[in-house]
């Protein structure tokens, strides 16, 4: 299937490549020399794709690889906000298109039946007078492949959900460029609702790991910055980055 234009959302600026090093450094480079808000660039392919602290995103062919240019005026401390809102708006377009359990889990990673499928990265520039220049929203899904070495990892073929990669591609476009018409419009509120209507149910106990320590408690949503709220020995401990992991799975 090939693209066409009118395929996009209309404040919608794709710039495809076959291989990239990384969708993220490319729209880094892109957003610094004055790209608009609303490019976003596409792979087929990453040899350096990188995920969260750093890590390793394996990016062969026939996954979803791209990055997202935004320029929100909003504080950068909401920024983040954006990062929940592309993972609500993933989940919805894979929702509507494959018959399979999607569900989020903090804080930006998209569950296939269970498994992750999915993670975001963020990576923003602030001006000297502290207000946001731009924001680079790195999406990876895995469609085809996964890395099989990496505990609880899948891909949407794997988990028996028959969709194409243009296919997935355009869906999330439209709904990424809605809900951030929405967020811009009504505010964080009704997203962070949606997203905790498709991610742990309050009360699950859960286990955190921290850069440097592991705690456990019970997951009691997030707040308006988008920071997890776990409870610990009757007090609420906001955490900031992290990874979750539910030692029982309720929903
Ligand atoms: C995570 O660690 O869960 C986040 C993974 C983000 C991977 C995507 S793939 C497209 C974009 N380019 C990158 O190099 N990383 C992000």
């Amino acid at each position: 299937m090939t693209l066409k234009k009118t395929d996009l959302p209309a404040n919608c600026h794709l710039i495809s490549f076959d291989i990239l090093d990384s969708t993220n450094e490319e729209a880094k480079k892109l957003a610094s020399g004055g790209a608009k808000s609303g490019t976003v660039v596409w792979a087929r392919e990453q040899v350096l794709g990188r995920g969260r602290y750093g890590r390793t995103w394996d990016s062969p062919y026939g996954n979803l690889y791209l990055s997202i240019i935004q320029r929100p005026t909003c504080f950068p401390s909401d920024a983040t906000q954006l990062g929940f809102v592309t993972g609500v708006a993933l989940a919805e377009a894979l929702l509507s298109i494959c018959n399979i359990e999607i569900a989020l889990k903090w804080p930006n990673d998209i569950m296939a039946n269970g498994k992750k499928a999915s993670g975001i990265l963020l990576e923003s520039s602030i001006n000297p007078n502290k207000s946001l220049e731009w924001l680079v929203i790195g999406v990876g899904l895995n469609i085809e492949k996964f890395p099989s070495d990496i505990e609880n990892s899948t891909s949407l073929h794997k988990e028996g959900a028959e969709v194409t990669l243009e296919n997935v591609l355009i869906t999330f476009l439209h709904y990424f460029f809605n809900y951030v018409e929405k967020w811009f419009n009504n505010g964080f509120d009704p997203i962070r609702e949606r997203w905790l209507s498709l991610s742990l149910k309050k009360g699950t106990d859960i286990k955190v790991r921290l850069p440097e320590d592991v705690i456990f408690g019970t997951f009691m949503g997030i707040d308006n910055r988008g920071s997890l709220l776990i409870e610990k020995n009757s007090e609420i401990n906001k955490i900031d980055v992290g990874d979750i992991f539910p030692m029982v799975i309720t929903n």
